[in-house]
């Protein structure tokens, strides 16, 4: 696993050189959902109990998540895949901000730390390159639940009001169906003092794997799998073992990039219904799908364009906007990508073009010229998902490319060069003999901001 802070300087003299015109074939192991994970670590600390989670991805943010964890006591154990976690003795504590500095996933805390202690103090996560970020839907959630809720000098600081010794259930109807609000509020009234009704939650299938950890837990949630969720608070939580889903937003890039090359590929383990919306764009867009079990197989060749717009589950998933945007680059026709759910996921575009797509962006709305071939190039991806977006453009390119920026693609896709290699791709994560100096790596440019200043999704 690669770690962080003084790592981060040669995390940046690190690229991915890519011979292009790659071929994929073969079968691709698909590993633990990260946006699961990362909510799945933060329940923890609704137990004094021990909760064993297999099937972890190594990713950075895991481990961001994790030594965030570590600084509240939390004691962890990680071998290979497995994370044993022991909230027993923990404390509560202000977290410090450079430990959730631009990793929103560590606002998902405060929920369960008021949940369980009647208190919480979380710095503000804060907007990165892809929108604003904001935490309304959060914070009026937890208000309704009877938190008393200031927000001083960029820290949440949440308490539960005068007298009461625990958060009261209620009635929350969101504004827009917030993934993390929905995770936030589901913790924070699993242990409340009774029933609350969450309308206009989101549904993501992280979600239901949350619900399902907390029933093993001992709470009382009924998930429908629809825009409502009733959860019965209950006075305490035990420990349990729970295997996190697939990432089905790693099993989507990989099939993406099965597209974008003429490939055929198998992605396992998968949950098929997971990526509904996504098969059904590839399959639109030529390709053969074929669903057996957990395995989904992908046959491909002359992709032709498609639109397609982003949208809360079960709608095309906000996080392979990016990789699809990539595969109709070179799809035949043109195609609109229109995202509705961040103010600012475009960035991926300005580098697609320097490889010679034609591409033009207004308001939200890509429309997007397929061109024959696309040249590789040394590029600098400035998020997680565009990285992915840039590696699926750079298999597509005659020429080689180098991709910089794996500080990003290390938080959400596991080994991917090493996964994409056993598919036959060649590609080696190099390393700069001398780490590229700070300056010359901040200097690039996206988008004429200096990277220094782009934060991370
Ligand atoms: C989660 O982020 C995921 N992250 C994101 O994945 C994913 O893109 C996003 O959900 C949407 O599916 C994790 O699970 C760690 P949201 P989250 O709250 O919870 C607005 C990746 O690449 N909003 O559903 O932060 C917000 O501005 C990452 O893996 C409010 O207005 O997303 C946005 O427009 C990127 N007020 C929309 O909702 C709020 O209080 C969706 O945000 C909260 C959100």
């Amino acid at each position: 696993m690669v770690c962080e802070g003084k790592n981060k300087s040669y995390l940046k003299s690190q690229n991915l050189k890519i011979i292009g015109r790659s071929n994929l074939r073969g079968k691709v192991k698909i590993s633990g959902a990260k946006n699961s994970a990362l909510v799945l670590l933060a329940a923890s600390l609704l137990t004094n109990e021990k909760i064993t989670l297999d099937n972890v991805p190594l990713l950075t943010d895991v481990e961001k998540m994790s030594n965030i964890l570590k600084n509240l006591g939390v004691k962890l154990q990680i071998k290979n895949h497995q994370l044993i976690i022991d909230s027993t003795n923990i404390s509560i504590k202000e977290l410090p901000y450079e430990l959730v500095n631009g990793f929103r996933a560590s606002f998902f805390c405060i929920g369960a730390l008021l949940a369980r202690f009647g208190q919480a103090s979380i710095p503000l996560p804060g907007g990165c390159n892809i929108g604003k970020r904001p935490i309304n839907e959060h914070i009026n959630g937890l208000k309704a639940l009877g938190a008393e809720i200031i927000i001083e000098k960029e820290i949440v600081k949440a308490k539960l009001v005068e007298n009461k010794n625990r958060l009261l259930g209620a009635n929350i109807r969101l504004n827009c169906p917030s993934v993390g609000a929905t995770e936030t509020l589901i913790m924070a009234a699993s242990l409340a003092e009774g029933r609350t009704v969450i309308e206009n939650a989101a549904r993501e299938p992280e979600i239901q794997d949350l619900c399902q950890m907390l029933n093993k837990m001992g709470a009382k949630i009924y998930d429908s799998g629809k825009e409502k969720i009733i959860i019965d608070g209950v006075q305490k939580l035990h420990g349990c073992s729970h295997k996190v889903i697939p990432d089905r937003i790693e099993a989507g890039t990989f099939l993406i990039a099965a597209a974008a090359t003429s490939s055929s590929i198998t992605v396992s383990p998968v949950i098929p219904n997971h990526l509904e919306a996504v098969l059904n764009k590839l399959e639109e867009s030529g390709s053969k799908i074929t669903k057996k079990g957990n395995s989904i197989s992908i046959k491909s060749n002359n992709i032709k364009a498609v639109d397609i717009t982003t949208a809360p589950f079960p709608g095309f998933p906000t996080d392979l906007q990016a990789p699809f945007m990539a595969l109709m680059s070179i799809a035949k026709g043109r195609s609109k990508v229109t995202e509705t759910i961040f103010e600012n996921r475009m960035n991926h575009v300005e580098l697609l073009n320097q490889m010679g797509s034609s591409i033009t962006v207004k308001n939200n709305i890509a429309q997007i010229n397929g061109v024959k071939e696309l040249s590789g190039m040394t590029l600098v991806g400035s998020d997680l998902r565009s990285s992915a977006a840039l590696i699926i453009a750079a298999l597509i390119s005659k020429k080689t490319s180098h991709i910089y920026g794996l500080e990003h693609l290390d938080r959400g896709y596991e080994n991917f060069e090493l996964k994409l290699s056993k598919l036959g791709v060649e590609i080696i994560r190099e390393t700069k003999r001398k780490i590229i100096s700070e300056k010359s790596y901040e200097n690039s440019k996206i988008n004429n901001k200096k990277l220094s200043e782009i934060k991370v999704a």
